[in-house]
């Protein structure tokens, strides 16, 4: 790889041994990807941070890390295994609530801002069109490169820490114009709407690339949608395709920047829809839990759940999973009484599918094509996918 002078100082040493070792790693990475250069990143998310996780070697490499290293750039993290605050009422052991603080205070000491989300776009770590960036979680990944037109790849846990202490990342992947050109066209020929729904693209699409060996979709036909649909078909597309880079017509910023795909077309109908969304229910669910907020929850759906739930009350374990900030705001708004009043909880800094809470539940509800996944492989729960009137429905049914 071709260094400036500051990265081959930084490589011998000449920094400390945090930003050497991040060194070590950004090049090594660049040289297994062809990566001709580094390039400046302006922004930073970094995942793998649950302390189930990481583990002791995970933290001891922290702990390393953080004796001498101090971020560069603006940076923040993926939702951790607990809420730093309601963690007791959401049934966390004491034990861990000790091992991941101690996580996000080694993260702490290296200047990272401990806010933990999905959806750091949404609470300040924004950046804008064309600019490059290191973030780590898939869905944020996804929204980053595709609705704001940002460039990053997936970063692991250590890469997107590196890129923190240097302020670089090796240049390959969407960072690069000639990889950011879509490969199938999906015309979408029915209605859809609600994050609910673009989950259920999500997975039909991703599925559908997975089949083709393919990445980049173009899609049209949707003629509106909003942050939380995107959100959600971000998070979906991801899980199920893999998919890191989007471009839906007259919606994201890069959609007519590339010649459209004419090759392989692929139609949506509403039948492929309703199958899909079937593949999303489990036979002979018995739902003891229900979670909205996955990616991590908007002010704006956090009203409209205090909007559902205002003057009821809930049967279920009922989580709103959200960041921090957003919860803070839902205070001022007096949001967080009426969900709170009504029974249902707040799982800030974490979620459904980073909290340890394998087996915990027989079923699971929620608004999220990505949680039915991960409730299904991870926690071992069976699920259903529903609109989030429907969910609330449930809770309280
Ligand atoms: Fe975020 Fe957890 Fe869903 S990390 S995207 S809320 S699985």
């Amino acid at each position: 790889m071709r260094l400036e002078q500051i990265e081959k100082d930084m490589l011998e040493g000449k920094h400390g041994k945090s930003v050497q070792k991040s060194m070590e790693i950004l090049t090594t990475l660049g040289e297994i990807f062809g990566a001709e250069c580094m390039v400046d990143v302006h922004s930073i998310q970094i995942a793998g941070v649950s302390y189930a996780n990481l583990g002791e070697a995970g933290l001891e490499f922290l702990n390393e890390m953080a004796e001498d290293g101090k971020v560069r750039v603006l940076t923040t993290l993926n939702p951790a295994g607990m809420d730093r605050e309601n963690w007791r009422a959401l049934g966390i052991n004491e034990e861990f609530f000790r091992n991941q603080n101690r996580a996000i205070d080694a993260f702490g000491k290296m200047g990272i801002i401990t806010t933990c989300s999905c959806t750091p776009y949404l609470i300040g770590n924004a950046p804008h069109y064309g600019q490059h960036i290191a973030w780590a979680e898939s869905s944020a990944v996804c929204y980053s490169n595709s609705v704001i037109g940002a460039r990053t790849n997936r970063e692991g846990g250590p890469s997107a820490l590196a890129a923190a202490l240097t302020g670089k990342t090796p240049k390959y992947g969407y960072h690069l114009e000639e990889n950011r050109h879509s490969q199938v066209l999906f015309k979408v020929n029915a209605s859809v709407k609600g994050t609910d729904e673009f989950g259920v693209l999500g997975k039909l699409i991703g599925d559908k690339l997975v089949e083709l060996g393919k990445k980049i979709p173009y899609i049209a036909g949707i003629p509106s949608a909003t942050v939380e649909e995107l959100k959600s078909f971000c998070a979906s597309v991801a899980t199920y395709g893999g998919t890191a880079l989007f471009h839906m017509e007259g919606i994201t910023p890069e959609y007519n920047k590339y010649t459209k795909p004419s090759e392989i077309v692929i139609e949506i109908n509403q039948d492929d829809l309703d199958r899909t969304r079937a593949e999303l229910i489990d036979d002979d669910i018995e739902i003891d839990f229900v979670s909205l907020g996955c990616p991590h929850a908007s002010i704006h759906e956090i009203a409209k759940i205090a909007k559902l739930l205002e003057g009821k009350k809930v049967k279920k374990e009922f989580w709103i999973t959200t960041a921090r900030p957003t919860k803070r705001i839902a205070d001022e708004a007096g949001y967080s009484k009426i969900i709170e009043d009504a029974g249902a909880k707040f799982a800030a800094d974490t979620c459904c599918v980073v909290a340890p809470i394998k087996g915990r539940f027989k079923g699971i509800m929620v608004d999220s094509a990505k949680a039915c996944y991960y409730g299904r492989a991870k926690n071992k729960f069976k699920v259903k996918i529903g609109s989030m009137e429907q969910c609330v429905e449930e809770a309280i049914k």
